[in-house]
């Protein structure tokens, strides 16, 4: 019988080793909303590891009055997570980079060249969930110029984009890449989140996957995926470039 998912096999593949590199998590503690405690990150990290990651690079909030996060501050942070994680003989390789919102401040550290990069100068970068800001070509385009690859997290979740998948079309021509949350795929944030997420998907326009890990609860959540076999051979067919981190 001919098979869609003709690359996927449930007996050798039930875990996120495919992906490789988590590319989007909040794992430092106490400096956004992610992990409130180092013990709990220790947590997170080592079940990150269990479901089959084994490279993650970290990325705190950096949002102007809200988590107004510098580099001095995610680097202090990671090397107290860095010597946590080696005491612990939890051996996971593990960078920071930080998932920047498009505001004003984000404008000026893009302006000075200011910005935690990636593997080949990506940015991840996030929008405001209310409106979509109205210089975002202008910034697209700023970062592309200087040299940066733009990753825009969870497209998914921009509700004012829901029913505009010709939105994401004409980012991707400006050289916006795009990020998917594995936890849309069942519902950590909406039915109208989920069906965008498989939407995405099936229009090829996801390059990346990520956790999005805040806290244990959403460890349970990935779990879920791993169980669910169809949304499990979605992903896994969408060959995202995750290794090359
Ligand atoms: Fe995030």
């Amino acid at each position: 019988m001919f098979s869609f998912f003709k690359n996927f096999s449930s007996k050798t593949i039930n875990d996120f080793s495919f992906i490789g590199t988590d590319i989007h998590s909040h794992l430092i503690p106490n400096i956004d909303d992610g992990c409130d405690n180092l013990e709990n990150s220790l947590i997170c990290i080592e079940h990150l590891k269990r479901m089959g990651f084994n490279k993650i690079v970290t990325t705190p909030h950096i949002m102007a009055s809200v988590y107004p996060n510098t580099p001095v501050i995610i680097n202090e942070g990671l090397k107290l997570l860095t010597t946590a994680l080696k005491e612990k003989n939890i051996q996971v390789e593990i960078e920071a980079a930080a998932e920047y919102k498009v505001d004003e401040l984000f404008t000026e550290y893009l302006a000075t060249d200011n910005l935690l990069t990636f593997g080949d100068n990506y940015v991840l970068i996030e929008l405001s969930f209310v409106a979509p800001p109205v210089n975002l070509e202008e910034v697209i385009f700023t970062m592309i110029t200087k040299g940066y690859k733009p990753i825009l997290a969870h497209p998914e979740r921009y509700r004012y984009w829901n029913d505009k998948l010709h939105k994401f079309e004409y980012l991707k021509t400006l050289g916006c890449l795009f990020q998917l949350n594995l936890m849309s795929l069942v519902g950590q944030y909406g039915l109208a989140a989920k069906i965008v997420a498989h939407k995405l998907l099936s229009n090829n326009l996801i390059d990346f996957l990520g956790t999005d890990l805040h806290r244990f609860e959403d460890v349970n959540t990935l779990q879920k995926l791993l169980k669910s076999n169809d949304d499990f051979k979605k992903i896994y067919n969408s060959n995202p470039l995750n290794k090359l981190i």
